[in-house]
């Protein structure tokens, strides 16, 4: 009793020196705010919110506004530069959209991908999500091996291979839109999307139906979890300690694990299957077991390593492809014009075809252009960032080394000093003789570290545009915004809602 009656006469003195420690702790890291600032503020930036956050309160605000942060990124571009210096706390990114800079970092692998940024993906709220997979790698080697395994899922014979199931999914989609059309009801074609490129995934990765436009899921709904957790754990470092927050949080570990015990379950099926000696498909899946060690010594770290890519691969292939779709049809639905151009295109090149052909898709140039449009000014997946550990100059600016640089496409994609007129919907600039946009078009990003399922993702996205034009006219429902939503990847806010009607196509 007397030892606790002296420890309790300690307290306040205790409590003192805690809170002269943690005062110094303050100013020592204020002091090292300081030295970042005299380090980089020769770089060009708006000014500051506050010295302690840097830009961080802006960033904060514009999406608690439900605004789109790239176009705040697009205004300071506007205003600062080519290359633009972003503060928050002691962290300082950079944004560049100088093309030789693009060229010289993205196109070479020794600027490694920027690690709080990929950090950050691999365990949401400290949940594994993308882990160490092919996104996410940082370590070169620990990527290139990946790599290496994943490329034959991808070359151009395989490719060719999946024309059928890119057909039967796409039909599957037109079959629902007939139902569409005879009800007179309205479409969500980013719903309808979500659903064709999933199925399209499970399918071609990892040979499993699913066939969300007839039967539900919890799949779509944990992705979009996933993907919302994960822009508020980037771009909010104190989101996780604000306790109205907790709820949102445990959904977003609860959709990582949903995703990846749904693959845990997937794979353990095909290695059962492989053992059995039965023929399985050489799908990612397949190459996914590959890149882990073989069957005997499989360790714990490369199941989840599996795990990683199983999960990479079915948002990376599924997202983006049907964002894409959704905005490619608002674009065509607010330009009647490119509409009637694109879809007397789609009439010479496959007339009353039902199977689109591997051959035909070559001859769908214009409709490659309306794609590639679209990704100029809705780039789905907008940017990507590098690390850059020694000094360098980027636009005459002098870069001392140890910062991340943000490649952002979609502030290049609008800005006027590369697209003239920037926000005009022209598939005429990426007419095969037009010249070719020098370093400030990148949907895919650029380089080693580019989009493994670039190929893969323009076919299935011509097939199904393809059969869309050639089957039905769509018009956009008025009153609907056109404006986009920020949820990591970008997508149409409204949702793009369609009527639909039959043309006069006499096929069966
Ligand atoms: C319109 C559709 C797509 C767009 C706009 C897109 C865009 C991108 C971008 C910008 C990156 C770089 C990401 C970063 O650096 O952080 C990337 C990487 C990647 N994408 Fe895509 N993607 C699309 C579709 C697909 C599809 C369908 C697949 C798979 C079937 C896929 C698989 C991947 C993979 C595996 C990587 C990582 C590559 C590596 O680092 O080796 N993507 N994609």
């Amino acid at each position: 009793m007397a030892v606790f009656q002296l420890l309790l006469g300690f307290v306040p003195q205790m409590l003192l020196i805690l809170f002269f420690l943690l005062f110094i702790a303050f100013l020592g890291f204020c002091l090292y705010i300081k030295h970042i600032h005299m380090k980089y503020d020769h770089i060009p930036g708006p000014p500051r919110d506050s010295f302690l956050f840097g830009h961080s309160p802006t960033i904060l605000k514009t999406m608690l506004n439900d605004k789109n942060l790239h176009d705040k990124f697009l205004e300071w571009s506007e205003t600062y530069g080519l290359v633009y210096r972003v503060n928050a706390l002691h962290y300082v990114f950079l944004i560049v959209t100088c093309p030789e800079a693009t060229k010289e970092i993205l196109m070479n692998q020794k600027y490694p991908k920027d690690k709080f940024t990929y950090k950050k993906i691999s365990h949401l709220f400290g949940q594994r999500f993308l882990g160490n997979g092919l996104v996410t790698a940082h370590e070169h080697e620990v990527w290139y091996k990946q790599r290496r395994v994943m490329d034959p899922a991808f070359n151009n014979l395989y490719l060719r291979g999946l024309m059928g199931t890119f057909n039967e999914r796409a039909e599957i989609l037109m079959d629902k839109l007939v139902d569409v059309a005879d009800n007179n009801t309205k479409a969500n074609m980013l719903h309808h999307f979500n659903c064709i490129t999933l199925d399209v995934i499970a399918k071609v990765a990892f040979g499993m139906e699913l066939d969300l436009l007839k039967n539900s899921s919890p799949l779509p709904k944990a992705i979009e979890t996933c993907l919302k957790g994960m822009v508020f754990y980037i771009r909010d470092f104190f989101f996780q300690f604000n306790p109205k927050n907790r709820r949102f949080i445990k959904e977003v570990r609860e959709a990582c694990r949903l995703l990846r015990t749904t693959g845990a379950q997937w794979i353990q099926r095909r290695k059962t299957a492989m053992q059995n000696g039965e023929d399985v498909p050489k799908d990612i899946l397949t190459q996914i077991i590959k890149t882990a060690a073989t069957e005997e010594n499989m360790t714990e770290e490369d199941e989840e390593f599996m795990l990683d890519n199983f999960v990479t691969f079915f948002i990376a292939g599924q997202e983006t492809t049907a964002n894409q779709l959704a905005f490619c049809v608002m674009e065509l639905g607010r330009h009647p014009e490119i509409l009637e151009k694109v879809r007397k295109e789609v009439d010479d090149v496959i007339g009353m075809k039902q199977d689109i052909s591997y051959d035909d898709l070559g001859k769908l140039v214009y409709l490659s252009q309306v794609l590639k449009e679209t990704l100029r000014i809705y780039p789905t997946a907008p940017g990507t960032s590098r690390q850059i550990e020694e000094d360098m100059g980027i636009d005459g600016v002098h870069i001392p080394g140890g910062i991340s640089c943000i490649f952002d496409s979609y502030v290049s994609g609008r800005l006027e000093r590369f697209f003239k007129d920037p926000l005009k919907f022209d598939p005429d600039r990426f007419h095969p003789d037009a010249p070719k946009p020098y370093y400030c078009y990148y949907p895919f990003s650029l380089g080693p570290r580019s989009c493994l399922g670039k190929n893969f993702a323009q076919m299935e996205a011509k097939v199904v545009m393809a059969k869309l034009l050639q089957r039905f006219d769509f018009s956009l429902v008025p009153g609907q915004t056109f404006d986009i939503q920020d949820t990591g990847s970008l997508r149409p806010k409204s949702g793009v809602i369609c009527s639909i009607k039959h043309r006069n196509y006499k096929n069966k």
